[in-house]
């Protein structure tokens, strides 16, 4: 019995694809390895967002490369985002790589794994219209902690944000069966996972059967569906996220108050040449609508450095912004040029490079000030919290997050982790709450 072994990198959707990956080679009688080491086939599921993203996955097959030399049979697969984009040039210019295959191919894993095992070496990236793995249970390995875990219900994304590689990687939106996604997470409860993370490039354009279900109704369904398991998702859309959404999100206590909402840039030229969609101004009045109707809500989100054309006004418009939302948290990148997209095709990667860097630099010490005041907020609040596992540190201590995402850590022991308990916090960092279990 062959062994198989999957590192994931990137997004959520690389997590649950993974597992889907893991379910196809167990049903063909293959067995998950401990370890690479152990592995007769080395998966890397990979991701294609910003530059640096592949690079940490090339510099990974050194490390393969070596093996091969005392592990004759072994394979390494490429799947993901960078086969997709990458396609033969993978198979061309790496001679440790033996097969190759993209997101909407991972039904033909195994077959992919044979071919490569009569010395082939075979590459699918077809993308499909239809493919939402349907009637593949995921098989989940690769969760941290066995308490939380994710459940898919769009692939793919027809926004084509002008920076972005995920709309050529992933190809076209599809939204999944919501027989197919009661189920998984009915099986996910079944295993013991008290949380489930929805996932979607852009939940708010989930659409079942031409509007007969769209993610309100969905949300509403889960929430109903499973009362006993707290429901999170991600990752919402300005442009299209509906206050109906919102009135759910407030309605049913097991759907978590957080909303990851990107807005990129702060800026109303700079989002016009992201082709966004939206302005500064619709974005301020979503942000307002979530104040309204879900007023406990935590509200994190992405930001993009140095993109086309940004001036130092446009940059300076995206930290007021920051500071008018006050963000609880942000995912902050510098504008890394991807081959193909819009923005790659049509406009001059313009901002140097010192001036992206110290750009970034300013948006992430200003979101550290943010954080920092957003969690001095919370000192003296009691919070429902999930408990996920030990800390590093110690086994006397326990961490887990609210409903709002944050982490709090506390004194507590190892039957604690699985359930819900009641944190009053009092001390806090600019990462991390401290609270005591009451
Ligand atoms: N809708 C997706 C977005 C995927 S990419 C989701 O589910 O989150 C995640 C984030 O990476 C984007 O929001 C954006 O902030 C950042 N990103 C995407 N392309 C990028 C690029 N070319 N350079 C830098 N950051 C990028
Ligand atoms: Fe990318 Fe925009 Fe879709 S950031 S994943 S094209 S919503």
């Amino acid at each position: 019995m062959k062994k198989f072994y999957i590192e994931t990198y990137g997004c959520q959707m690389n997590v649950a694809d993974s597992q889907v990956v893991a379910r196809k080679l167990v049903e063909n009688g293959y067995v998950l390895a401990e370890n690479y080491k152990d592995a007769d086939i080395i998966m890397m599921n990979t991701c294609s967002v910003r530059a640096n993203a592949e690079q940490r996955v090339l510099g990974r097959l050194g490390l393969f490369h070596g093996l091969k030399k005392t592990k004759k049979d072994l394979k390494i697969g490429i799947l993901g985002c960078m086969a997709q984009r990458l396609k033969e040039k993978l198979l061309e210019e790496n001679k440790t790589i033996d097969f190759v295959a993209g997101p909407d191919s991972y039904r033909n894993i195994s077959e992919l794994i044979n071919r490569a095992d009569s010395c082939e070496r075979p590459l699918d990236t077809i993308l499909s219209k239809e493919e939402t793995y349907e009637d593949i249970s995921p098989l989940r390995f690769n969760d941290k902690n066995h308490i939380t875990t994710f459940v898919s219900i769009s692939r793919g994304c027809d926004n084509m944000c002008a920076f972005c590689i995920v709309p050529y990687t992933r190809g076209r939106e599809r939204s999944r069966n919501p027989e197919t996604i009661l189920r998984e997470i009915q099986e996910a409860v079944d295993e013991g996972y008290k949380e489930v993370t929805l996932l979607g490039q852009n939940v708010d354009k989930y659409n079942w059967n031409n509007g007969e279900k769209d993610f309100a109704a969905l949300l509403e369904l889960v929430a109903i569906n499973f009362p006993q398991t707290r429901i999170r998702f991600a990752t919402s859309y300005p442009q299209h996220m509906k206050d109906e959404v919102l009135r759910v999100i407030a309605k049913y206590d097991n759907v978590c108050k957080y909303i990851h909402l990107p807005v990129q840039s702060g800026s109303n030229a700079v989002l016009k040449t992201m082709k966004r969609g939206y302005t500064r101004e619709w974005y301020l009045d979503r942000i307002k609508a979530i104040r309204e109707i879900v007023p406990d809500a935590a509200i994190s989100t992405d930001i993009i450095s140095g993109f086309c054309g940004e001036t130092e006004k446009d940059h300076q418009d995206t930290l007021e912004l920051m500071k008018e939302v006050a963000f609880d948290y942000a995912y902050m990148f510098k504008y890394s040029e991807r081959p193909n997209t819009y923005a790659a095709k049509r406009l001059d990667d313009d901002v140097p490079e010192e001036v992206k860097s110290r750009r970034l630099t300013e948006i992430i010490e200003l979101q550290n000030k943010l954080s920092y005041k957003s969690n001095s907020r919370d000192v003296g609040i009691t919070f429902e919290v999930l408990v996920e596992a030990h800390t590093k540190k110690s086994n006397k201590q326990v961490f887990g997050r609210n409903s709002q995402n944050k982490v709090i850590i506390f004194d507590g022991t190892s039957d604690l982790i699985g359930k819900l308990v009641k944190v009053k916090v009092y001390d806090f960092t600019q990462a991390t709450l401290f609270g005591k279990m009451i």
